[in-house]
């Protein structure tokens, strides 16, 4: 078996309703792209960007693989800690999940 191309991927809502709730994410996935390369692991941390997640009212949503750690209500300013604490620490933010 050959190792994965990626250590983790995060794939990050940036869907728009019309009229509706939305998470609108395009802002979290530049930041956290401009964050991953900046510290050189933007090739061992894939982003992609999501269609709906499915958890709309809780958006800005973010989930990660291969852990599935859901993340909501995810600001600007929490990108930064999220790379920091959970993508390199390996502890996911706690107070930014959802189970
Ligand atoms: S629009 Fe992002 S979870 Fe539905």
């Amino acid at each position: 078996m050959t190792e994965p191309i990626y250590q983790k991927h995060v794939f990050i809502c940036v869907n728009v309703r019309e009229g509706k709730i939305s998470c609108k994410g395009m802002e979290l996935v530049e930041e956290m792209k401009r964050i991953l390369n900046e510290k050189g692991i933007g090739k061992e941390i894939r982003v992609n960007k999501s269609g709906c997640l499915g958890q709309c009212a809780l958006g800005p949503m973010i989930v990660v693989y291969p852990e599935g750690i859901w993340y909501s209500k995810v600001s600007i300013k929490d990108i930064e800690v999220i790379v920091n604490e959970h993508l390199i620490g390996g502890h996911p933010v706690e107070r930014l999940r959802i189970r």
